[in-house]
């Protein structure tokens, strides 16, 4: 066992670090091919102590104990001691306690800059890669209803090619009306909004939604009107129409935003700023709602990405909060994404059995105009899955994989 000592401050001694020498551990890691340390802050190997004074490890979690008595400015390491044999990093802190934490949970850590990079992309959660129009036959995927349902692996890349690509085609459904809910089950469970669990897409007369008409159904993305917005859209065709529509249409809108972002900044700082009202009244099987919500077209979170884009003209409310300057000028940016949205849109017409599932913060999807006969009424089944669940049982897919290997 060798020694290693750093940073050696008696209890009573009082340091006042500056920002940019704040105390970092560095571990030796053997394994580690390039020959670089792990790098680890002070403080926070203490607050992530793995005795059983600070961590329950029936729950993973960390107690708050600490947390009652922690001193950010004085907490140090008293002694530090690092077995490279059997891989396990020793501190004892100024305050006496004692800690140990063992390589393997220490390289999952590590606040190397690669390290982050790799768990924020392999774990937490893939890099969104966005496409035009004329890309689409590039990334687009079909999974097998079957392989979905009996392999694990198949359902990974279903839902990895969702996270990175947004949308993903389904084949070989058999044509029943669970289909969509057996798909959520496999992830976790199903989303439930005001139209229920699943909803039939069907031309009824005196429809209570604009979906459910055989009218086109331009350009959107589901419910706007929710501040938690349904995060993955799945429809499955039961019968598609024989008429010449009924054809889906899809557009991932964050290339519509890059476009704008590169050619039309004025236009997209105004609908990434402008607050709209989107709007949902009116009743679904006796259940009555009143939803509304206000936000841009376009969101962004504070590192500049796109987190969701709201999109659906007859979802959107004719009551518009904002100063009436704003007005013209946002129907003018808005006219512009609408365009742009239609010149990306790719068209398809799903079979009966094809279910279609993509990302509804991200795409924006429609549907041509269609009629139905007495022996042919277009049906789809739709349901949603939120993001949560999906990244969730993506994640515990990833876990189990290099588990294995
Ligand atoms: C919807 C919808 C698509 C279709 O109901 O919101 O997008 O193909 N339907 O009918
Ligand atoms: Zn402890
Ligand atoms: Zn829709």
């Amino acid at each position: 066992m060798f020694q290693l000592q750093q940073q050696q401050h008696g209890p009573e001694e009082e340091h006042h670090f500056e920002q940019d020498s704040l105390p970092l551990i560095l571990v030796p890691d053997e394994s580690n091919q390039l020959g670089l340390p792990m790098q680890f802050p002070d403080i926070w190997l203490r607050d992530n102590c793995l005795c059983s004074e600070c961590y329950l490890h029936q729950t993973r979690s960390r107690l708050p104990q600490l947390w009652q008595h922690l001193d950010t400015k004085r907490i140090r390491v008293y002694h530090l001691n690092i077995d490279q044999k059997q891989e396990i990093l020793y501190i004892e802190w100024n305050d006496g306690h004692r800690s140990e934490y063992p390589f393997c949970w220490l390289r999952e850590r590590d606040f190397s800059l690669a390290n982050r990079s790799h768990y924020l992309q392999n774990f937490y959660r893939p890099e969104p890669r966005h496409w035009s129009g004329t890309e689409f036959a590039l990334i687009q995927k079909e999974f097998l209803y079957q392989d979905l349902i009996s392999n694990n692996d198949e359902l990974q890349q279903w839902l990895y090619q969702l996270a990175v690509y947004g949308m993903a085609l389904i084949k070989e459904a058999p044509l029943e009306f669970d289909v969509v809910r057996h798909l959520c089950n496999r992830v976790g469970f199903m989303r439930r909004t005001t139209y229920g669990e699943e909803f039939s897409v069907r031309a009824q007369p005196g429809a209570s939604n604009y979906a459910y008409l055989a009218a086109p159904l331009p350009l959107h993305t589901d419910m706007p009107y929710f501040e938690y917005k349904p995060g993955v859209t799945l429809l499955h065709t039961l019968e598609q129409s024989d008429s010449p529509g009924g054809w889906n249409l899809l557009t991932d809108a964050y290339h519509v935003a890059d476009i704008l972002k590169q050619q039309y900044p004025e236009q997209f700082r105004i609908l990434t700023e402008t607050l709209v009202d989107w709007a949902d009244i009116g009743n679904d099987n006796q259940l009555e709602f009143h939803n509304i919500w206000r936000s841009p077209v376009i969101n962004v979170d504070a590192d500049g990405r796109y987190v969701r884009i709201n999109h659906s003209i007859p979802q959107r409310d004719s009551h518009f909060n904002v100063h009436p300057e704003q007005v013209r000028p946002w129907y003018e940016a808005m006219a512009l994404f609408v365009r742009l949205a239609h010149e990306q849109a790719y068209e398809f017409k799903t079979k009966p059995g094809d279910v279609l599932t993509f990302n509804n913060l991200r795409l924006v999807h429609g549907r041509t105009g269609y009629a139905d006969t007495e022996q042919n009424v277009r049906h789809i089944v739709g349901g949603f899955l939120d993001w949560d669940i999906v990244y969730s049982r993506w994640r515990i897919l990833q876990r189990s994989q290099t588990a294995d290997k």
